[in-house]
Formats: C-alpha cells, structure tokens, sequence
C-alpha cells in the first residue's frame, strides 16, 4: 500500500513538474505531489519565522528543540517528531510542516488552521485564531525553508500500543481515577 502510494504521488508529482516548472534549487529531494507556493516578500518571510518563533510551534515540531529550546539551528525547524504523545486520545506526533506545505496550496492551509479541531496536544484553539493574513505569512516561511524530513509515524488510536518512544500524557496519580477526571485530555468530540 505504502509503495502503490509513492508510485501515484511520484506520478503526480511528475505531472505538477511538469505544467509549473517548480523552482528545484531549494534544499530538497524528488517530491511527492508538490504545490507550488506563490513568491512571498521578505517580511512576510519574516513575519512567518516571528510566529512561529512567538507561537511555540518548534517546541513540538522541532526535533530537539523542546531539549535545547533555541539551539536548534534553523534549517532544522519544523521537520516533525517521531516522538508520540500518548493519552486518552491514542497517540499522536507532532507533524512536519515543511512537508506538509508542499502537498497542499496556500489557500488549503489557511483553511485547515481555520477549521480543524484535531487531538492534543496541538494547540489547535490557538492556531484556529489566527488572522488570516499570518495564517498565509506562517505557509510563506514554511514553504521558504524547503522540503526536509519525513513525514512522522500516523496517528495509534487508544488502546494500541504505539512502536515509538511516546510521552504519556495520561494522569499519573495513583488512585486519582475519576477525580480528576476533568484533568484528562480527551480526544475531542467531532
Ligand atoms: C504542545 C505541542 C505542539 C505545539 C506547541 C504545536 N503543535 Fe502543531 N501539532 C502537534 C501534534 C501532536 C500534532 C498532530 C495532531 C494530530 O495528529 O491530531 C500537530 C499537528 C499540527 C498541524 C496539522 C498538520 C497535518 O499534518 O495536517 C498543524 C497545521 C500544526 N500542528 C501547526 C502548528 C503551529 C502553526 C504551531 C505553532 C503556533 C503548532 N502546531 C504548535 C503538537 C503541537
């Protein structure tokens, strides 16, 4: 299945080459289905690397930055992490964004941080806030540091038991059970 994948998006990916005449000179390697991002100016540039900077987003979409917060070099920035956050929700990673930009346009990604409501520990209240125009500065800067990485492990429903590392979230008092109850993060309802 995954292989029937790469073929059809390397397929779509050669058709989108093709008819856009994508710029290859960024820091990348041959794309799965790529969008091409619309030349953004230099402040909006800048404007997208202050927000995520001010947003917290490299905490958890930065591998080691949560360990070493700001010592992550910047080409490293928003490449996801492999590592799970574990809950009653399942688990979930923190995904990469830069690969996420180049399967979707512009105006899709505006869409998706306006809409989702997806699982903890994302932000999601938050990033669902955002004024539209920083919504598109934060794609700008994303698109402008390039494909890099690989996308993280999907999503493990509860109950199955993840084959990553994984943080637990789950409250670890002993014997608190129902009490603290509304201190558990759900996954939330639809
Ligand atoms: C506390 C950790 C955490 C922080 C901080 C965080 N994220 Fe996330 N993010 C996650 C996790 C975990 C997921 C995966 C959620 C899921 O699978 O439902 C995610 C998913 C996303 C997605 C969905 C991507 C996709 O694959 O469809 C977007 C977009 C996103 N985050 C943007 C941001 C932005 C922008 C910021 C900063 C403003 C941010 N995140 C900060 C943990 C975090």
């Amino acid at each position: 299945m995954k292989e029937l994948m790469r073929v059809g998006l390397c397929l779509g990916a050669g058709v989108l080459l093709g008819a856009a005449g994508v710029n290859l000179m960024e820091e990348k390697e041959p794309l799965p289905a790529e969008k091409t991002a619309p030349p953004a100016a230099v402040n909006e540039i800048a404007r997208g690397r202050y927000l995520v900077q001010v947003g917290g987003c490299n905490d958890c979409h930065t591998p080691g930055f949560m360990q070493a917060p700001g010592q992550v070099p910047e080409h490293e920035w928003m490449t996801g992490v492999p590592l799970g956050w574990r809950g009653p929700w399942g688990t979930t990673y923190a995904s990469n964004l830069r690969k996420r930009v180049h399967e979707m346009s512009e105006d899709e990604w505006v869409a998706l941080l306006r809409v989702r409501k997806d699982m903890p520990p994302m932000p999601w209240y938050s990033v669902n806030s955002l004024a539209e125009p920083d919504a598109r500065a934060l794609y700008r800067y994303l698109h402008h540091l390039g494909n890099k990485g690989e996308h993280v492990p999907a999503y493990v429903p509860p109950g199955q038991e993840p084959t990553t590392p994984y943080l637990s979230m789950d409250v670890q008092f002993a014997g608190a059970g129902a009490a603290v109850k509304e201190l558990r993060m759900e996954q939330p309802s639809p």
